[in-house]
This record gives C-alpha cells, sequence and structure tokens, in this order.
C-alpha cells in the first residue's frame, strides 16, 4: 500500500441534463490527501467540492481524470473502495424511525462489525457528540443540530480508514463544532484520515493540516492555514473605520481591501507605527488584528467566502 490515502489526477466532471448546457463542476482537479492528514476543501457555493467528494466516494462517476484511494481507483473499482471509507454527505439526515443509538449501533452491524465493537462503538461515539441525553429518541423529534450529530456519531464511529465529511458541522453550535474538531483530531492520531468541506474558515484553520482552495472546479491554491495566510504579504490585519476611498493613501504600506465601508490594510509588524500616525492626522479610528485565512481567501479568490 502506498502513503496515500487518497490521489486524483486531473479529474473533471461534467454535467449533463437534457434541456439545459451543460455544467463543468470539475475542471481538473489534482491533490493528495496522505494516511494521517485533515484536509479541507474550500469553496464558495458551486465551487465544486460535493461533487468531488461524492466521485471520491464512489457515488458519482467522473467525466474523465483518476481519482484513487489507499491505491485503488475509484471509478474502475468502487466495491474495492467501499470498505475503506464512511461518508456524511451534505444535507443527510438520520432515518427518522430510529433512534441515534440505534442508527449508529445498526449501521455498524451493516459494515459487519461484531454485535460486542458495534455497541461500545456506539455508545463512544454519542457521548463523544454530546448526544446521551437524546439518544433513545426518534431522530424526527431531534433539533437540526442534534440530528447532523447523530450523522456525525454515525460516521465516526466506523473508524474506517478514510471519512469524508461535506459540511459536517453545519447548522451546530460552537460546543458541539468544538466537539466535532477534538473529535476528528483523536481519529487521525488513530490512524483515520479525514477529508472534508466547510465554509467556516475558523474550522479549517483549527482543524485542517492542509486546506485546497477551490473555485470554478479548479484547485487555486493549497497549503497550511499559515502558509496561506502568510502568501497574503503581511502579519496584521488594521481595519480602518470610515475611510472607504482612500485607498491611494494607503496603498503604500501592503495590500489595501476595500469593502465599500470599511478599509483594511496588509501590513508588516515594522509599518505599523507609520501607519498609525497617518490614520491619526486623517482622522480615522484603528483596529489591528492578525490576518486570518478570510484575507487569503479573499486574495486567492478575489471575493470573499460568503459573497454571491
Ligand atoms: N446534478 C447536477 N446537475 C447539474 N449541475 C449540478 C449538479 N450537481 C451540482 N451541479 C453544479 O455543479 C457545480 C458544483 O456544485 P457542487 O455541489 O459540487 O458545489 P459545492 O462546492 O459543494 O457548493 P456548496 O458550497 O453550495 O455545497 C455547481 O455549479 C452546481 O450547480
Ligand atoms: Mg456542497
Amino acid at each position: 500500500m502506498t502513503g496515500e490515502a487518497l490521489r486524483s489526477e486531473q479529474l473533471r466532471k461534467v454535467y449533463t441534463t437534457r434541456g439545459s448546457p451543460p455544467v463543468e463542476a470539475l475542471a481538473g482537479v489534482s491533490m493528495e490527501v496522505r494516511r494521517g492528514e485533515r484536509v479541507a476543501l474550500l469553496g464558495r457555493n458551486g465551487a465544486g467540492k460535493t461533487t468531488f467528494l461524492r466521485i471520491a466516494s464512489t457515488l458519482l462517476r467522473p467525466t474523465s481524470g483518476t481519482i484513487e484511494v489507499f491505491g485503488h481507483d475509484v471509478a474502475r473499482t468502487p466495491e474495492r473502495v467501499r470498505p475503506y471509507i464512511a461518508v456524511v454527505p451534505q444535507e443527510g439526515k438520520p432515518f427518522f424511525h430510529l433512534t441515534p443509538r440505534e442508527q449508529v449501533y445498526t449501521y455498524l452491524l451493516a459494515r459487519g462489525l461484531s454485535r460486542e465493537t458495534a455497541k461500545s462503538r456506539t455508545e463512544e461515539a454519542l457521548g463523544r457528540m454530546g448526544l446521551a441525553d437524546f439518544a433513545d429518541r426518534l431522530a424526527i423529534t431531534l433539533s437540526g443540530g442534534q440530528r447532523q450529530r447523530t450523522m456525525v456519531a454515525t460516521v465516526i464511529a466506523t473508524e474506517a480508514p478514510l471519512l469524508f465529511l461535506d459540511e459536517p458541522t453545519i447548522g451546530m453550535d460552537p460546543f458541539a463544532r468544538r466537539a466535532v474538531w477534538d473529535t476528528f483530531r483523536t481519529l487521525t492520531t488513530r490512524g483515520s484520515t479525514i477529508l472534508l468541506t466547510t465554509h467556516y474558515l475558523d474550522e479549517a484553520e483549527a482543524l485542517s493540516h492542509r486546506l485546497y482552495i477551490i473555485e470554478g472546479g479548479r484547485v487555486l491554491q493549497s497549503g497550511t492555514a499559515e502558509q496561506l495566510k502568510r502568501s497574503v504579504g503581511g502579519t496584521l490585519k488594521v481595519a480602518l473605520a470610515g475611510a472607504a476611498g482612500m485607498t491611494e493613501s494607503f496603498e503604500s504600506f501592503g495590500s489595501v481591501i476595500d469593502d465599500g465601508e470599511h478599509l483594511s490594510v496588509i501590513v508588516s509588524p515594522e509599518r505599523l507605527s507609520e501607519l498609525m500616525e497617518l490614520a491619526l492626522r486623517a482622522k480615522v479610528s484603528v483596529t489591528v488584528g492578525p490576518v486570518t485565512l478570510e484575507e487569503a481567501f479573499l486574495r486567492v479568490v478575489g471575493r470573499s467566502i460568503n459573497e454571491d
């Protein structure tokens, strides 16, 4: 076996629907995920993230290109790939007529685990996802966040070698999200590999070893959160309230982002005091903070992750 959990080469997907023009959802995506890594796909709505995960998890055939999971070609030998993977699909829902405890347990039995292992893994996963108090209620009676926790519990309980999670923490409160992050970290130290998608930049940064920024079916950039942030060209972000339209005055300090209301300047620490003096003279109030993935995303994609 190779040291890679997943490798795609020039993966393309064109959706064809009768009566509609074809949609190129993936335009040649090459990536690799090493064993034990947590990798996030970051991209705006329609970027192609779900399409990639659906192909990788054998649910959709690529138009061209190749993708392998643990050395097995996903399109040609999907039956060899399936035992290695477990999937939380985008907008997946638990079975309404099962309780979380029943859903997790029966899924593990269906995957071939012994009753004993299934039972202990079920209890551990329910506990990790904070579902102990809801574990015996029909899923139809659970809140949206509790249902999503049930989906994640079902998949983490498999401890499959490769987990695909499409927006796993959508709709969860901040505490549940952190519990998911902790669990993912534990799973990868136990040898699993995780490929997830997210729109939350803090989640991508806190959780993943590496990120792929995807837009229009292409990988625009990849690397660690640190590398992506460094590529912005400074380590501090200075927000200037009420300075919209004053781009020219601040351009010499670093790249300037004008969102129509505020101006933000990316600077290195050495230039900070000079910039502050200028801002004070212009009677502009200043807030200084670290550069985040948001600025990196904006630089790479040209638009913010939430912008239409
Ligand atoms: N079954 C389909 N038929 C036609 N076009 C599709 C189909 N599924 C997705 N698309 C299109 O393919 C592109 C990529 O969609 P995809 O669902 O992969 O994006 P995504 O990055 O997961 O977006 P989101 O963040 O909204 O979940 C979009 O333009 C979408 O409209
Ligand atoms: Mg999606």
